[in-house]
């Protein structure tokens, strides 16, 4: 029976192991095997991964893959993923050789802006605050100055900070919406330090504003926080050729293939059910490369999706269109990446991805993941719309089972044989197993 316990972080690692398999799994020698056969043997690294978090107790691998002859604004890139899904890394290495042989990838930068807000509330009249507001605005920079030192040498910092009366919303509630620029760093814990400061300031300036009643000087702050909402922090990738130079095989002809690619798009723009699967397929190709270069992939998934409804609706991320016999496909994201700080500085595989992809600038780092997000698009949409996408997920889904069922190498290689002729499923994977074994 399982229990609460208390003091469980102060626990040493084995301890806290031993507890675990004590109450969740019946004191099993075999689950505590399992767990400590993921250590690594090199302390140093170990104790590098138990400190990124609380409470570890051992690591968790996901594979990290790679997406070669990637070109994107004429340099080619072999892109690092992290991920566990078996035909992501193959259909974004598919899509990237197929738009080598057609000119690339060209991807752009838009704007850089992150967004950052003190939530408060205030009792009193909005003309007064706005006044106040005016008063301390510089001070509220100024006094931020020992944080944003570094980064104004480097050319960032606070770009504005304006104040926004929600009242209309929410009784009382206004906030500091203030804008960053913070350059090659994802920014997040800049952007706090900054905003817990102007809070601070806000606050004791408030109760020394003598135009304010005793009400008025009394705001209380919320919370002070960075959005993952940065629909002004964009990047565009893009591909396009000829219609006729779309298809690759005879079975199906460029016309046809451009008239279902476009239909599939237009459903996944005004269907949302279709949309959050078209988009999903996008964040395969995302969340990957975020992932392997040390970056939040939770942050850039909620404010992907925030953007993909920006119009009121969830709607398809990419678009298309055909113009004079030019068929073109394209996408813009919101993506805050950081290329120094965080744990790009601590992870030696991130360290790794990053030098795999020339150590890029958060700006080229936003170009390569946007690309690789309109690659699965493009990998995902160009299978559902002629072979069905169940064709190549379960050829690379033929593995996972087979190892499931612990087959040896040599019924794995008599299997993938047999597999190249016949459907694969789940079942019919068993069943040949099965056969082999008798
Ligand atoms: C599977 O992980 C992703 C797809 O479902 C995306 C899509 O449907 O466009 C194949």
């Amino acid at each position: 029976m399982s229990t609460s316990v208390s003091g469980f972080s102060k626990f040493s690692k084995s301890k806290k192991i031993d507890w675990i398999v004590e109450h969740y799994f019946s004191g099993k020698e075999e689950t505590k095997e399992i767990i400590k056969r993921y250590w690594n043997s090199d302390s140093t690294l170990q104790q590098l991964h138990d400190e990124f978090i609380e409470n570890t107790i051992t690591n968790y691998y996901l594979p990290f893959g790679i997406a070669p002859n990637f070109l994107i604004n004429n340099s080619i890139y072999a892109i690092p993923m992290a991920i566990e899904e078996s035909s992501v890394v193959a259909a974004a290495s598919k899509a990237a050789k197929f738009w080598f042989d057609r000119g690339g990838f060209k991807a752009k930068v838009i704007s850089t802006t992150k967004i950052g807000q003190v939530h408060f509330m205030y009792k009193g009249d909005f003309d007064k605050l706005e006044r106040f507001f005016k008063n301390v605005k510089n001070t509220l920079v100024s006094e931020a100055s020992s944080i944003t030192k570094n980064m104004r040498k480097r050319g960032g910092g606070i770009l504005d900070i304006i104040l926004v009366n929600k009242t209309r919303d929410l009784e009382n509630y206004y906030q500091l919406h203030a804008t960053f620029e913070t350059l090659d760093a994802m920014g997040a814990n800049f952007i706090n330090s900054c905003l817990e400061q102007f809070a601070k300031v806000f606050t004791n300036e408030a109760r020394k504003y003598i135009e304010f009643s005793d009400i008025e000087k009394d705001i209380q702050i919320v919370m002070s926080i960075l959005s993952n909402y940065v629909p002004e922090c964009l990047v565009r990738a893009e591909v396009s050729c000829k219609i006729e130079e779309l298809t690759e095989d005879s079975t199906i002809s460029s016309e046809e293939f451009v008239e279902k690619f476009v239909r599939a798009v237009n459903i996944a723009k005004i269907e949302p059910y279709r949309a959050v699967t078209h988009n999903k397929g996008i964040m395969n190709g995302i969340d990957a490369v975020v992932l392997a270069t040390g970056n939040d992939f939770r942050a850039v998934e909620a404010g992907v999706h925030a953007y993909a409804s920006r119009h009121g609706r969830y709607s398809s991320l990419t678009d298309v269109s055909i113009d004079n016999g030019i068929f073109k496909f394209w996408m813009e994201i919101p993506l805050a990446l950081g290329t120094v700080g965080g744990l790009t500085r601590l992870h030696p595989m991130v360290k790794v991805a990053l030098e795999l992809l020339k150590n890029p600038s958060a700006k080229d780092l936003m170009n390569i993941v946007a690309v690789a997000g309109l690659a699965q698009n493009f990998a995902a949409l160009r299978s559902l719309t002629t072979t069905g996408i169940q064709q190549g997920h379960m050829k690379m889904h033929l593995m996972n089972i087979l190892n499931q069922f612990d087959a040896t190498p040599s019924e794995k290689d008599t299997l993938i044989e047999y597999f190249k002729t016949h459907m694969v499923t789940h079942r019919s994977v068993i069943d040949e197993l099965e056969k082999l074994r008798h």
